[in-house]
């Protein structure tokens, strides 16, 4: 296969996202239509205003314009079109196999309840499912930056959407606010059944992952690229099969590495860890699922084997039952043997 190729056979390749956040795909152009329905007062008037704006420094610069962005979504319409175009993307980018996650927190502060956005969502989700068998999970991602009975709160009022998640997680500001702050969430969450996911070692020191995977006792680390700092950590994570859902545009936009030639993706996957290949934030970081893989095959030139084992890794990693992760197995199998 020559360049052009593989890029096409990377981007036709079955693959999942398991780490994105649904208000990170809100696109510039549909921010300020929102803000104009809903008189709305952001600091910019065009596109290229809002693009410009998205030069940021570290992970707080960039969850300052991200919460302000969410501040447009209002009606159930909004949300409907917000998941609508992002499940859009995954049947574009070969995204057999979402897990998104969804923060009530942010829409609270604008009067915006539970029913308004689960309705919304739900309904693009069987929209997708019925007209081309796009399998969604949804995350209930809580933000640490908020105190831990705030989350427990959330929890609460998730109830009676208990249905619709099959997950939690932690997001927002890493530094300052380290995992054993929230057992208590943690514990609640694992007694209702949920399965636990956390965002650590993004900002945050190898010692979160750890305290992550010790006391709160989760699946799956969020980024978690900052276990190279600790050899221990990632001989436990490659033999306990810890999955690292890794974001590599997200890490260079927000300057946890200063070029995409240092990101350290592919020697973890060389060493045994179970590294997925995921967005993030796509509106904001430029570019969705399949832009991250082609950074990859763009910096390090990997052989067509590595980008089928991160996308055997991302159905491994997800929160499926075995006889759906099995059938997407099968899936990338055929396609593989067939390519
Ligand atoms: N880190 C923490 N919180 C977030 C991120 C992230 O990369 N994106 C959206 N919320
Ligand atoms: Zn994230």
């Amino acid at each position: 296969m020559n360049k052009a190729e593989l890029r096409d056979w990377v981007c036709r390749m079955p693959k999942a996202e398991l780490h994105m956040h649904i208000d990170g795909s809100l696109e510039a152009s549909r921010m300020l239509s929102l803000a104009k329905k809903h008189g709305v007062d952001l600091p910019y008037t065009s596109e290229a205003e809002v693009q410009n704006a998205y030069d940021f420094h570290d992970l707080q610069s960039f969850l300052d314009l991200y919460y302000l962005g969410a501040s447009v979504l209002r009606d159930e319409e909004d949300f409907y079109f917000l998941m609508m175009d992002y499940l859009e993307r995954c049947r574009a980018d070969n995204i057999v196999h979402c897990e998104i996650m969804v923060e009530p927190q942010t829409y609270f502060p604008n009067g915006v309840d539970f029913d308004t956005f689960m309705k919304g969502f739900e309904r693009a989700i069987a929209e997708a499912n019925a007209t081309w068998g796009q399998s969604v999970v949804l995350i209930l991602s809580l933000l640490r930056h908020t105190p831990e009975d705030e989350c427990l709160a959330v929890l609460e009022q998730a109830r009676p959407w208990r249905h619709a998640f099959t997950a939690i997680g932690l997001a927002s500001s890493e530094r300052g606010h380290p995992p054993e702050k929230f057992e208590r969430l943690y514990a609640a969450a694992k007694s209702e059944g949920y399965a636990l996911t956390i965002h650590a070692g993004e900002e945050g020191p190898a010692e979160y992952i750890w305290t992550s995977l010790k006391s709160l006792g989760v699946a799956r680390i969020d980024h978690g690229v900052r276990c190279t700092e600790d050899d221990a950590l990632m001989d436990f994570l490659a033999e306990e099969k810890i999955p690292l859902t890794v974001c590599p545009l997200s890490n260079t936009r927000l300057k946890v590495y200063q070029t995409m030639h240092e990101h350290p993706v592919l020697t973890l996957l060389a060493r045994g860890l179970c590294v997925t290949i995921n967005s993030d934030d796509p509106a904001y970081f430029g570019g969705y699922l399949n832009a991250n893989y082609l950074a990859l095959l763009d910096t390090f030139e990997p052989s067509p084997q590595v980008f089928v084992e991160l996308a055997r890794n991302s159905f491994q990693a997800a929160f499926l039952e075995d006889t759906q992760r099995d059938a997407f197995l099968q899936t990338l199998a055929k396609w593989e043997s067939a390519a």
